[in-house]
């Protein structure tokens, strides 16, 4: 574990003054920063700031007895004893005032657009509750979910919080053998999906690959299937119709309340592992950390468009594009498709037609859209946007000020939000009204929540010192332990520094208290704001079969932050050059999918490797980065190794 991160070090500029900020809601919020400076001494003031946001902003059927405790073995609970709905708090509490509200609205690759009030959602939500309850879903449940961008995958999601049935939603990217794997570590009886969905103008046949992942799994005993007349597929006898099963079933329910510890999803990421984790988030803590970090960091205001355009299948989808804004009764907009599709300006014309007014998103987008020129967001009228977002990865200086500028007209600030799937809500972040924001800087610590810069023994680090960044206090929407593995759960959060939570992100800390994120410290790959775990990679390579070994690297990429970069040993070619790159990114996408194909190839003849066998991957990173080797070279097995890799150059098969 280093603190040595792949990122350059992003330049600390100088304040820029936001111009959202007014005497008025900044002095509210200085008064939360202040307040925020007692929370790390006294558990007292830290959990009576928890209670009176618990009492504010959610709806309980029964009050909690205990704001915290933690039990042994690192297993914690936030408000205990009390009882509550998710979806009853995403939905029915809205529908006294805001009934004919419009919940959400969908625009399709194809331009089709349909929008629903919280009246309908709620209706269709009861509905589809009452088909997983007759289809004998119970609280004990999985249900697997391998569905587009649309307004039923967010029915899908709450009727399974309304039932106490935890949901694994599965980003449509991922492969039939990741879907399987993922199935099968949860032992999903059911799965949700459509026939297709739209990728640049293409459909991507979702429930063909559901089909196959399906192949030698024993759980799944459904497949509710949305048929949207996009694509064809084979019907098999364990196949329900979406349509049929919604017009069947009665809008009767007696809704149940759930404890607060009740678990509301599991989610699966990639960690330093071969093997993904499906990190478990529970009812209260959840809502709570998502429903908050919403409101004050996006302002949520009754009239607001709100557009965040992370996938469903990501954490961020959970949190910022269903559970936070529904619970906060705002209008959510979802884009099913791609960027720049049919072509560039795609997104700012959809913010111009539905006037959005809060736009989240990431910033290998931003990138892409930078590359694209300027040209194209200055021939859209974007007046009505009044904060931007940032998620996902470092942005660097020049790409918040590009979106500042261009996108935001100098008018709207610029939230850069650092979080995680396991911390479950946004962590360090400005707040919207805060009077100065630093561009490339994620900020500070959003309110109760205690964060720090420390070496490996869990010891502070000084002003402008790389270290770790971790958690000091537990908060009430991280996840509660991995699915099946709560050893695991302990050991890579809560045991690799004493008594804090380890995030794996390096970080430092300036003079005036900001924070600046400096990537991964360990082997996790961050391309376009997606996690991957270099294991998870080598694996799928080395079940190639003339791959003998792999390593996974990153390298820094214009567009995609980190771009993957793979060496591989192989025993004979057998066929081209060319032919044997293409085949294993083919193998790759087959294997976990086209998020994971690597950009580049270069076959070796050997790695390098210290004298114990562990590969050498900084020399790899100084090789991929086009560097000449660096460091203490003193451990390597064998030095021919670096000559026979500088040589490889001439196999290197950039694509
Ligand atoms: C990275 C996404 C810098 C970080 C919400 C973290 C960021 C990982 C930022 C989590 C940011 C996320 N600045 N880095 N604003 N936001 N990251 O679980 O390395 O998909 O650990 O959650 O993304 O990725 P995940």
């Amino acid at each position: 574990m280093s603190t040595k991160s792949n990122f350059k070090s992003l330049t600390q500029d100088k304040f820029i003054q936001n111009p959202y900020s007014t005497d008025d809601n900044s002095a509210f919020f200085s008064q939360w920063r202040q307040d925020q400076k007692e929370w790390h001494d006294s558990n007292e003031k830290f959990e009576s700031f928890w209670r009176v946001q618990a009492e504010r902003l959610l709806h309980w059927k029964s009050k909690w007895h205990t704001v915290f405790a933690e039990k042994e073995n690192h297993k914690f609970n936030w408000f205990s004893g009390g009882k509550l709905n998710v979806s009853y708090n995403c939905l029915d509490r809205h529908l006294h005032d805001k009934s004919d509200k419009l919940a959400v609205i969908c625009e399709s690759e194809d331009g089709t657009v349909e929008k629903v009030t919280y009246r309908q959602l709620h209706q269709q939500v009861v509905r589809f509750s009452n088909v997983l309850k007759n289809l004998g879903i119970t609280s004990e449940d999985v249900v697997s979910v391998y569905m587009p961008m649309s307004l039923e995958l967010v029915i899908v999601m709450l009727a399974c919080a309304r039932l106490g049935a935890m949901h694994n939603v599965i980003f449509p990217g991922f492969s039939a053998e990741s879907i399987r794997d993922r199935l099968n570590d949860c032992s999903s009886k059911i799965i949700v999906t459509a026939d297709g969905t739209w990728r640049k103008g293409k459909v991507l046949p979702l429930k063909n690959i559901v089909d196959k992942s399906l192949v030698g799994n024993k759980s799944v005993e459904n497949v509710i299937i949305w048929d949207r007349g996009l694509v064809s597929y084979r019907k098999n006898l364990n196949d329900l119709d979406w349509h049929q099963l919604m017009q069947k079933v009665c809008l009767e329910e007696n809704i149940r309340f759930w404890d607060s510890e009740h678990p509301l999803f599991l989610l699966y990421t990639s960690g330093s592992t071969g093997k993904p984790k499906g990190l478990v988030h529970t009812s209260a803590g959840y809502l709570l950390g998502a429903t908050l970090s919403s409101r004050y960091i996006f302002d949520l205001h009754p009239d607001d468009i709100y557009w965040c355009t992370a996938d469903i299948g990501w954490i961020t989808g959970h949190s910022y594009v269903v559970y936070g804004p529904l619970s906060n009764g705002s209008t959510i907009f979802l884009y099913e498709g791609a960027p720049s599709f049919p072509k560039p300006g795609r997104f700012w014309n959809m913010i111009e037609k539905h006037k959005i007014s809060k736009f989240y998103t990431a910033p290998t987008a931003i990138r892409m859209f930078m590359s694209e020129g300027v040209k194209i967001p200055h021939s859209y009228d974007l007046s009505s946007l009044k904060i931007l977002g940032s998620v996902g990865e470092p942005i660097n200086p020049d790409v918040w000020l590009w979106f500042f500028h261009h996108i935001g007209q100098k008018r709207c600030p610029v939230v850069d939000t650092w979080w995680q799937t396991e911390t479950g809500s946004i962590m360090i972040s400005p707040l919207p009204f805060e009077k100065t924001l630093k561009p490339g800087s994620a900020s500070k610590p959003l309110p109760g929540l205690i964060c720090d810069i420390v070496d490996e023994k869990g010891n502070t680090k000084g002003t402008n010192t790389e270290g770790f960044l971790v958690v000091r206090k537990p908060w009430p929407s991280m996840a509660r332990t991995i699915y099946n593995n709560h050893d695991r759960f302990v050991e890579q959060y809560w045991q690799k520094i004493p008594g804090v939570y380890f995030t794996g992100d390096g970080a430092k800390r300036d003079e005036d208290g900001f924070y600046w994120l400096l990537g991964r410290v360990d082997d996790v790959l961050n391309v376009s704001g997606h996690r991957l775990s270099t294991m998870e990679m080598e694996s799928a390579l080395v079940s190639y079969p003339s791959v003998v070994e792999a390593a996974v690297v990153g390298r820094p990429d214009d567009i995609t932050g980190e771009a993957i970069f793979c060496f591989v040993v192989i025993d004979k070619i057998g066929c081209t050059a060319d032919d044997l790159v293409s085949s294993l990114k083919q193998h790759v996408r087959k294997k976990i999918g086209a998020i994971a194909v690597p950009k580049d190839i270069c076959i070796v003849e050997q790695l390098p490797k210290t004298r114990s066998g562990k590969i050498m991957r900084r020399l790899l990173r100084d090789h991929a980065c086009g560097r000449s080797f660096s460091g203490d070279l003193s451990t390597i097995e064998d030095r021919a190794v670096l000559k026979s890799l500088q040589k490889s150059k001439t196999l290197d098969l950039r694509v």
